[in-house]
């Protein structure tokens, strides 16, 4: 019955994710043509905007943080200080990755950390916190805004560092470190 209803899920959501690819294109959104080029060259093609999916599964927060926030992050720094691509598209994909790190986000809300009990509610604000910022960045992008997308990319990435010093051990700082 489990696996009937996650089969379900895992279905529907496929089924999501052609709906989404099929009415989201930036035509729609009135900004042009879409350059599938540019998106595979950065990893996008196949792949849902709006779910917390990857090529690798998921099964704990640690496998969430290096599988879907840290490769989102690299992507989306990469997009905005060295990608050769139009400006449209870097924004378009910036968008979708952000629309990931939200999704991805709720993942994390239902993985338990290994932490105290007394970090668990700094724990929770720099999740929300992570998510708001996620959520504005991916508005400020679709808005085709790069200022104020590069606004929030510096507050997403405080919360990696927040949460990273507040309630984990100081390892992560080093692979944080590698983040222009
Ligand atoms: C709400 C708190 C929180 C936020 C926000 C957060 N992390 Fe983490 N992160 C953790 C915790 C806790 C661990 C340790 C998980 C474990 O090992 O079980 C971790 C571990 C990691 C790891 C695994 C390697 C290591 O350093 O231990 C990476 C990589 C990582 N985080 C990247 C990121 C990135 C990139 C962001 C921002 C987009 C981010 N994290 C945001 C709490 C957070």
């Amino acid at each position: 019955m489990k696996e009937n209803i996650s089969l379900f899920f895992s279905g529907l959501s496929v089924f999501m994710t052609v709906v989404f690819i099929s009415f989201s294109t930036p035509a729609d959104r009135g900004s042009g043509e879409l350059s599938e080029a540019a998106l595979a060259a950065m990893g996008l093609v196949g792949t849902s905007t709006s779910a917390c999916v990857g090529e690798e599964p998921v099964s704990n927060l640690r496998e969430l943080m290096e599988r879907r926030f840290n490769p989102s992050m690299s992507r989306i720094s990469f997009a905005l200080h060295h990608s050769d691509a139009e400006e449209r598209d870097r924004l378009t994909m910036i968008s979708a990755e952000a629309d990931r790190i939200v999704a991805c986000v709720e993942k994390g809300k239902s993985h338990q950390p290994e932490i105290t009990s007394s970090k668990m509610a700094a724990y929770r604000r720099h999740l929300v916190g992570m998510q708001g910022s996620a959520l504005a960045m991916s508005d400020s992008a679709q808005e085709g805004d790069m200022r104020s997308t590069q606004h929030w990319f510096l507050h997403l990435k405080q919360s990696c560092i927040g949460c990273h010093k507040d309630v984990r051990p100081p390892l992560g700082t080093a692979l944080l470190g590698d983040l222009p």
